[in-house]
């Protein structure tokens, strides 16, 4: 089944309302991805070329077998220890990817390369301060989880979750060079917001988001 028809499944059988709920425990459901393509692209060169922010999206949808090999460039598995394609602060996992789709928020589980069910609704206009984000087709929303970030000060907990962050984020641009994608790392959010929206518990928070899709030039 393609996440697409499973997604219908999960979240129109529930009415998918204006206002976002969070998903009831039987509502749940395991999504695997398309398997990860790790072969092809454009060169590193080439795309370090391409690289750059884009600001007008076209509201076309991301294929399946995209948001899965993006997903995968920006924090998947690369080895079979289970590490990661970005590099994380003293091997403690901090960052969680929320996948913003018009069709709900999902939660990127790694290990099993699928989404989780989150919330119902499209609350990607919620996910920034600037217009675009309403008609980009998937915003990526990186949340820190701060109680796993013992012995640092609150300010550190920061720091290493947003350079974290950066690292996912670049794995972002570079993979949608690539595939010839539209994408914009972004720091303009209301944070408390976008957490209320999201449900996070009182230690976690998010860092930044990050729009993908298709340029509307
Ligand atoms: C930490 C950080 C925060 C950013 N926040 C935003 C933002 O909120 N909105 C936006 O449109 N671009 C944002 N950007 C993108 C930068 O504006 C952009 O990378 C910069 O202008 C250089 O342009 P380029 O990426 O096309 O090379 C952010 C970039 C970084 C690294």
């Amino acid at each position: 089944m393609t996440r697409r028809k499973a997604s219908t499944g999960v979240l129109a059988s529930a009415a998918v309302g204006a206002i976002p709920t969070v998903a009831a425990a039987q509502e749940l459901k395991h999504l695997d991805l398309p398997a990860p393509r790790r072969e092809g692209g454009q060169p590193l060169t080439k795309a370090l070329m391409l690289r750059r922010s884009t600001r007008e999206y076209s509201d076309r949808p991301l294929p399946d077998q995209i948001l899965s090999d993006l997903l995968w460039a920006a924090f998947g598995i690369n080895r079979p220890s289970g590490d990661r394609t970005a590099p994380y602060w003293r091997h403690v996992m901090v960052i969680d990817i929320y996948v913003a789709l018009a069709d709900g928020v999902w939660l990127y589980e790694p290990k099993a390369h699928a989404l989780l069910a989150h919330l119902k609704g499209d609350i990607r206009a919620q996910t920034g301060l600037q217009d675009f984000v309403a008609t980009a087709p998937l915003n990526l929303i990186y949340v820190a989880h701060g109680e796993r970030m013992t012995d640092v000060s609150p300010e550190d907990r920061r720091l290493y979750a947003s350079v974290d962050t950066g690292f996912i984020g670049q794995n972002v641009y570079l993979f949608c060079a690539s595939e010839g994608l539209a994408t914009v790392f972004r720091a303009a959010v209301d944070y408390s917001k976008l957490a209320r929206t999201l449900n996070l518990p009182d230690q976690q928070f998010v860092t930044f988001a990050q729009s993908v899709g298709y340029s509307r030039a």
